[in-house]
């Protein structure tokens, strides 16, 4: 890893620093000094360093100066602080509460993610006026993140009870004083309408797909209890063109390979997608279906770039397997997050050189 440097040009060469010790800062976010004084009138601060100074007459000192990067961010809207908050890999889910009043539409779909959740990611990996795609939209949740971000967002889903439900609650729940960018609901089959969109349009993609056919199951304790009861759906559709009603796993995930294609397309160089996905049981089977997305996205030619882990704490823990066999509780998804590559050699500061 590259050792800061920290020479202090303007001083009289006797009083140069000559030992340094810098805590606790980590590559590529420190920048040289050289760095720091090419554009000292556009910074952001990032926290503090303890400098000692040593100098010829054998005196020694400790001094304490600002962290400073350029604020050269082309990614977010975002302060040094906060960008780095976000870089955590644990996340823990957000949600409003099952009885705020914005959660009563929501609710009614069997796997909706909390726009707030994705309202931090949009916030990352997105400035404001930047266009947002969601190809599984479902109520719109990501739109709804768009809006009050000010984004704009396009969302494709299949099943217009779902799309109507989105419309309703763009309209009911985004205050009109945050509307000013459109945000537009496709009615469709993603493999068909990502196609007509225009290549290389989208600054970011965010989704959740359909986890194969874990909602056409026959509804377990679980989904009698949290759903059957309050008379909400327990699956998307009957719908033959649901992704969630294919029933041979590997046509499954060609199929979900065929709309990642089409985002690949449609991204910007240099931008960035996040696939928001939970491992799942299968009879008695274990699917690592985060592998697998992750093995899809990148035969299309994005590349893995981390993975945050969202822990979702608020789900109710059920005896399954007890006391016979160890069954978990899956109460995580994966961010999956990738980049587009750009296809230009990296630069001195890029990442991939801190890895
Ligand atoms: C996991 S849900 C997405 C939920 C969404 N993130 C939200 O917060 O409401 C996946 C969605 O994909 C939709 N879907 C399934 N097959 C589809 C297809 N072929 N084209 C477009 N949408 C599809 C389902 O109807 C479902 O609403």
């Amino acid at each position: 890893m590259a050792k800061p440097s920290f020479e202090q040009d303007s001083q009289p060469k006797e009083q140069r620093a000559m030992a340094v010790s810098v805590l606790p800062v980590e590559p590529p976010l420190t920048p040289t000094l050289k760095e720091l004084k090419s554009d000292e009138s556009e910074h952001i601060d990032i926290g503090e360093i303890m400098e000692e100074l040593a100098f010829a007459d054998g005196k020694t000192s400790v001094a304490t100066k600002p962290i400073r990067l350029q604020n050269r961010n082309q990614l977010n809207d975002l302060t040094g602080k906060e960008w780095i908050q976000e870089t955590n890999s644990v996340w823990f889910q957000k949600g409003l509460g099952k009885n705020h009043v914005h959660a009563k539409i929501e609710q009614q779909h069997p796997a909706p993610f909390s726009f707030q959740d994705i309202g931090r990611l949009i916030c990352f990996f997105t400035k404001q006026g930047n266009k947002v795609l969601d190809p599984f939209c479902g109520v719109a949740s990501t739109l709804k993140a768009c809006a009050v971000t000010a984004r704009e967002g396009i969302g494709i889903e299949l099943i217009s009870k779902w799309a109507e439900l989105g419309q309703q609650r763009l309209r009911e729940e985004v205050p009109i004083t945050l509307s000013a960018l459109p945000q537009q609901i496709i009615v469709g089959d993603a493999r068909v309408e990502l196609t007509k969109l225009k290549s290389e349009s989208f600054d970011y993609v965010v989704t959740s797909p359909p986890y194969w056919q874990i909602l056409a199951k026959k509804p377990d304790h679980k989904a009698k209890r949290e759903r059957l009861s309050y008379g909400y759906a327990t699956k998307y559709s009957d719908s033959e063109l649901d992704l969630g009603n294919i029933t041979d796993y590997q046509t499954f995930l060609h199929e979900l390979g065929i709309c990642f294609k089409e985002c690949y397309r449609l991204l910007r160089k240099g931008k960035y997608a996040s696939i928001i996905v939970s491992d799942f049981r299968h009879n008695s089977t274990y699917q690592t279906f985060h592998i697998d997305v992750i093995r899809i996205m990148e035969s299309h030619g994005f590349k893995l770039k981390g993975i945050t882990v969202l822990v979702q704490n608020s789900k109710s823990l059920y005896p399954y397997g007890y006391p016979y066999a160890y069954v978990p509780n899956i109460h995580h998804q994966y961010i999956l997050n990738f980049e587009k590559p750009t296809g230009e050699k990296k630069g001195k500061n890029d990442s991939a050189k801190a890895d």
